[in-house]
């Protein structure tokens, strides 16, 4: 397994391989593997000749009073899990590398990003596309695949890959769930054992909403209220946001439609926990 610290570095080993005739499949993080991670490296993993990994905690998506000192970060243990699955090479920037003295260009969308996390993250997705963009020039992948439960993100990216005219394919990674369905997610760290037990209040919440809809209610107003009054039934927790809407534009809708996607946001003690699905009416 390959150690790329600098940019050339990278488009070198990539262009190397390209001129092999090799593919290349794709996984962007920002470290602090969890077994959510590891799903996306094998689901990489037989889409091409070669799997690089990125680890990378991008400054640009992270707003000034959020989690960007405290992100986690284990690289030992990232790498050891890279190894096992397969990872062919590991793309390890430092900040200086990605933004140098004098950077000023940022990718943005117009309307995506005015939705769900985009409102209480107003850098975020201008930030995830920015680096996403660099990084799909610096890896030159022929396929890369996102996680799920960034749900707009994933979305956020195809529109950009489309737009933008990027030749990469965009795979979306299930969910990965702990045992009592808490979404798996780095930030999961942050957790204090009473925090944790608390989190399992997104994905009950998604649950509830799955039954009611099942039961035919399909007002959202009525939806989002039972979901809201079952989280805040769970001790050092805060809603941020929970919606339902359409799972192509994003844009919220009234009444549950044959697909809706639902999505919240709750922050439990210090941490902003998001999940999502898509609920079908047929
Ligand atoms: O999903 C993530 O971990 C990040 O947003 C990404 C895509 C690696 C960009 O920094």
């Amino acid at each position: 397994m390959d150690i790329l610290k600098t940019k050339a570095d990278m488009q070198a080993w990539s262009a190397r391989k390209k001129k092999q005739g090799k593919t290349i499949s794709f996984v962007p993080t920002m470290g602090y593997l969890h077994k959510g991670h590891v799903s996306l490296l094998d689901i990489g993993k037989p889409l091409g000749d070669e799997l690089v990994l990125s680890i990378f905690v991008n400054p640009t998506q992270f707003g000034p009073n959020e989690d960007l000192d405290a992100y986690p970060s284990n690289i030992q243990n990232d790498l050891n899990l890279a190894q096992q699955a397969g990872v062919t090479a590991v793309f390890l920037p430092d900040k200086t590398e990605m933004y140098g003295p004098g950077y000023q260009t940022h990718v943005s969308l117009d309307l995506l990003p005015q939705y769900l996390c985009g409102r209480s993250r107003p850098v975020h997705f201008g930030g995830v596309a920015t680096v996403v963009t660099k990084l799909f020039n610096i890896v030159m992948p022929d396929v890369a695949v996102f996680g799920k439960k960034d749900f707009q993100q994933l979305a956020i990216i195809r529109q950009m890959v489309k737009d933008l005219d990027f030749n990469i394919k965009i795979i979306g990674g299930e969910i990965i769930r702990e045992k009592d369905g808490l979404a798996m997610s780095s930030r999961n760290a942050y957790l204090t054992p009473a925090q944790r037990a608390s989190a399992v209040c997104l994905s009950q919440a998604i649950q509830l909403l799955k039954q009611k809809v099942a039961q035919g209610v399909r007002s959202v107003p009525d939806l989002a209220r039972e979901a809201k009054a079952l989280i805040l039934s769970f001790d050092q927790t805060r809603v941020d946001y929970i919606e339902l809407c359409d799972p192509k534009t994003l844009e919220p809708v009234e009444t549950v439609q044959a697909e809706t996607l639902v999505a919240m946001a709750v922050q439990v003690g210090k941490s902003r926990l998001i999940d999502n699905a898509v609920i079908k009416t047929a």
